[in-house]
């Protein structure tokens, strides 16, 4: 449930809302250069099955603009539990099918493709992804324009 506060003068503008269930789950993703396209295509055909689930609230692939090979994948839910539902589903397999099947099994006995795996960069059915770190926060005060 959120929590408003204005303050006692009515004054809207410098209201803060807390939404203190919410927490965010960001996966770190290591992306050599070369892998961009490859990464950004993966994502725009992504299965889009997150949307549906249960106390998802946002979604956003994050690149990077400057100085690092490390894009987001921010992601916000009601709770711990909801994140913890959805990442032992069914939709997130399915959410990760092409990252799983594009990851080719590895000539060299490591495990290979997302999630779960660091595979390789470079060939066609490696994982666009180096390295996969998950970072976990809650949500202690968000802002947004006034409506209207
Ligand atoms: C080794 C770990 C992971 C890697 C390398 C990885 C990589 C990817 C890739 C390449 C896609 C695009 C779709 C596809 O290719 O199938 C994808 C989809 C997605 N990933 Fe991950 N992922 C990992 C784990 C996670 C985790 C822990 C989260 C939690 C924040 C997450 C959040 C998402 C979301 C929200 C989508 C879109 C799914 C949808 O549209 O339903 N991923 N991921």
């Amino acid at each position: 449930m959120d929590h408003s506060w204005g303050d006692t003068a009515g004054d809207t503008r410098r209201r803060i809302t807390v939404t203190d269930m919410s927490v965010v789950k960001i996966n770190v993703l290591t992306v050599p250069p070369a892998m961009r396209e490859t990464l950004e295509s993966r994502f725009a055909g992504r299965a889009g099955m997150v949307e549906k689930a249960d106390g998802f609230e946002w979604f956003e692939l994050l690149r990077p603009l400057e100085g690092t090979d490390t894009y987001l994948v921010y992601t916000r839910w009601r709770s711990e539990e909801d994140f913890q539902r959805w990442q032992s589903s069914m939709a997130f397999s399915e959410g990760h099918r092409a990252a799983n099947a594009e990851a080719a099994p590895p000539a060299h006995g490591h495990p290979g493709g997302a999630p779960g795996g660091q595979g390789a960069p470079g060939g066609q059915g490696a994982p666009a992804a180096t390295g996969a770190t998950l970072w976990s926060f809650e949500v202690v005060q968000s802002a947004a324009p006034p409506a209207g």
